[in-house]
């Protein structure tokens, strides 16, 4: 039988500047009273979350703000966070900035009611209450977690566990474009190949893809495909910054539905154990698996070509990547980024834990076959 489901969030708000009067949209929307801001030192440093708090401080909104969320958050400000909201009484949480402030703000906004404990709702559908309402602002173009039912956590020194249920998926998404303006090119790179992977991955999605998803996938394509140098060169250019945004935000309800895969599995241990940021691990194993793909996903990716207006091969597909990948400007070896040859069995390893992505691969990945390609990406 077929059959599939499909879910996002309820609402998106697309409009520059709105960031400057979201106190009045989370007033006149939920009735907040006492929101709570999830986000991260530097976008307090740049002044960027000034604008938000003068908007509710505009609004009459009596608002607290937790912005020791750090690049691949740890349990320990996952529960400081919480801890925080709870102190404030918090009648609505807001995650912003890039993935990262937006996957704490998700779990802070379940937790802080006080029914579970972060270590009961790992994996799948592990949520039983509810949570208070929770709205999205991302400052990066890249993860899509504005409309994903998922927050990764930093469980250990080198490990990295998800929550996935749908009671994440925001009440709303703000895509508020101005707020991406100052974002430095290489972070603008490496978020916008996150994205683009997402898209790209979502495509080739083995068991939930379905036409919604391959929609959402082609139109992100697009839209990123079209603007990610430009946005990498000229960042003022709002049209460029603005499709970013909204590209990423398609990615996202894509891959929400029809899973990720090898790539993203691949990436994981590369952020765990070195530190590379998320969009630059994807970017660095991405054309490694696609050309293993190949024999599998070779006419997928040929469809894309061709969506592009390139010849719709799959090498064309993948030496346009590798293009977009050189002018941007991302780093192109595993050892380039300080990963020696012998880490190379002990990553593959680790690859092959993250099943949950594996499965979604169009061609079974094997602990060899994950050796071979960082081997290639090496
Ligand atoms: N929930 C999901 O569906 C999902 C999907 C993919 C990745 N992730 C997670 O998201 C995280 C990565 O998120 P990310 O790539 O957006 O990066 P990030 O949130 O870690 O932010 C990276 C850096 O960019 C800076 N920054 C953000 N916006 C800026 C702006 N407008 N101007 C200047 N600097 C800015 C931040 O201060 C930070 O230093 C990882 O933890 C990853 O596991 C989640
Ligand atoms: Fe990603």
């Amino acid at each position: 039988m077929f059959a599939f489901n499909f879910h996002s969030v309820a609402s998106v708000l697309v409009e520059d500047g709105a960031a400057e009067r979201l106190g009045t949209v989370l007033k006149a929307r939920f009735g907040a009273r006492r929101p709570f801001l999830v986000t991260d030192a530097g976008l307090v440093k740049l002044g960027m979350v000034e604008t938000v708090t003068d908007s509710f401080l505009a609004a009459g909104l009596a608002f607290a703000v937790y912005d020791g969320v750090e690049a691949d958050p740890s349990e320990r400000v996952v529960r400081a966070a919480t801890d925080a909201a709870k102190a404030h009484e918090a009648d609505l949480v807001v995650g912003f900035g890039g993935g990262s402030s937006m996957d704490v703000a998700k779990l802070v906004a379940v937790l802080l009611k006080g029914q579970q404990d972060l270590s009961d709702i790992y994996g799948v559908d592990q949520i039983d209450g509810g949570r208070v309402p929770l709205v999205q602002v991302p400052t990066t173009a890249g993860t899509g977690s504005e409309v994903t039912p998922i927050a990764i956590v930093t469980t250990g020194e080198t490990t990295k566990m998800g929550v996935v249920d749908g009671v994440l998926l925001a009440d709303l998404a703000v895509l508020d474009a101005t707020l991406t303006a100052g974002l430095p090119a290489p972070i603008t790179a490496a978020t916008g190949i996150d994205a683009m992977v997402h898209a790209i991955e979502a495509y080739t999605s083995k068991i939930k893809k379905n036409p919604i998803s391959d929609g959402l996938a082609r139109q992100a394509l697009l839209m990123l495909g079209q603007n990610i140098v430009t946005a990498c060169t000229h960042g003022d250019n709002m049209d460029a910054r603005r499709n970013m945004l909204i590209g990423a935000m398609l990615a996202g309800q894509a891959f929400a539905n029809a899973p990720v895969a090898a790539v993203h599995a691949l990436a994981y241990p590369l952020g765990g154990h070195f530190h590379i940021p998320h969009g630059l691990s994807n970017a660095l194993v991405l054309p490694h698996v696609m050309r293993f793909n190949e024999p599998a996903a070779a006419a997928q990716y040929g469809e894309l070509a061709a969506l592009m207006g390139l010849e719709g091969t799959s090498e064309a597909f993948i030496a346009w990547l590798d293009d977009i990948a050189d002018v941007v400007g991302i780093p192109r070896k595993l050892r380039d980024m300080g990963i020696s040859h012998n880490d190379l069995p002990m990553l593959a390893e680790d690859a092959m834990l993250q099943q949950r992505l594996l499965v979604n691969n169009p061609r079974e990945v094997t602990l060899q076959d994950a050796r071979a390609i960082y081997e290639a990406a090496w």
